[in-house]
């Protein structure tokens, strides 16, 4: 299978699943979120004290009626048009269908000097050059680039190698048309990954399980290089 084959699946899985993923989310049945990742993000962003934030990869639209319910001005943006729809549909910012690669080109009217972007599980390609680009260009020269991933010391069973993976949805509720491919970072993979496009980590949270005390996302806070 190519790199292609699997962005493509990638993609396209995000549009099957868009009513699946709008009714997990919606009702809160992604328990590591209800426990701790979704006040994990929030606490971030809102510590950045943005005016402005740019939400990458914001699905359903549910971190973007968060923050924008605690003041700030927030733009979504997603590949997936019926996700962009859903999260029209409940408003709480301004929502844009496109991809990261068509943010990089410019090909997208947005506002400029984002006072911080935001990626919450949505970077789940190999090629994160895109993703870094369009928040270089958006984000204002003092800002930030906060990203919110699986942490790479517990996720799954598989061998610590960064690779393509699949998530199959089996342990989510409701029909998941399509499985989705997605690329597993170790740390070291993704500190050098953080270092390049202009980008810097500047620091570091680890939310965990207060009923295990296992970790159960990792959030990299990035500077300008
Ligand atoms: C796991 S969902 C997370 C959605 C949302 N951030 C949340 O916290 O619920 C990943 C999202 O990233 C989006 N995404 C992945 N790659 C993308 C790309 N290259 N351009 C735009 N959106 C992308 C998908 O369409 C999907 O909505």
């Amino acid at each position: 299978m190519t790199f292609d084959d699997e962005k493509e699946r990638l993609r396209r899985s995000w549009v099957a699943n868009a009513s699946a993923w709008t009714e997990v989310v919606r009702e809160g049945r992604i328990e590591s979120r209800r426990v701790a990742t979704d006040a994990a993000i929030i606490d971030v962003v809102t510590s950045l004290r943005p005016g402005k934030v740019l939400d990458l990869g914001c699905g359903e639209g549910w971190l973007a009626r968060a923050l924008s319910s605690a003041g700030m001005e927030v733009w979504g943006v997603d590949a997936s048009v019926p996700l962009v729809e859903a999260a029209r549909g409940l408003g709480g910012g301004t929502f844009v269908a496109a991809s990261y690669e068509q943010l990089a080109a410019g090909a997208v009217e947005l506002p400029e000097a984002f006072d911080v972007a935001v990626a919450n599980f949505a970077i789940l390609e190999e090629d994160v050059s895109a993703m870094f680009t369009a928040a270089l260009r958006l984000v204002r020269p003092d800002g930030a680039l906060v990203i919110q991933t699986v942490h790479p010391a517990f996720a799954g069973d598989g061998p610590y190698v960064s690779g393509w993976r699949t998530e199959t949805f089996a342990a989510f509720p409701g029909e998941w048309p399509e499985s989705m491919p997605w690329y597993f970072r170790t740390l070291s993979d993704w500190v050098a990954v953080l270092g390049t496009h202009g980008w810097r980590l500047a620091d570091v949270r680890e939310p965990v399980d207060p009923r295990n005390g296992r970790a159960l996302s990792i959030l990299f806070i990035c500077r300008r290089g």
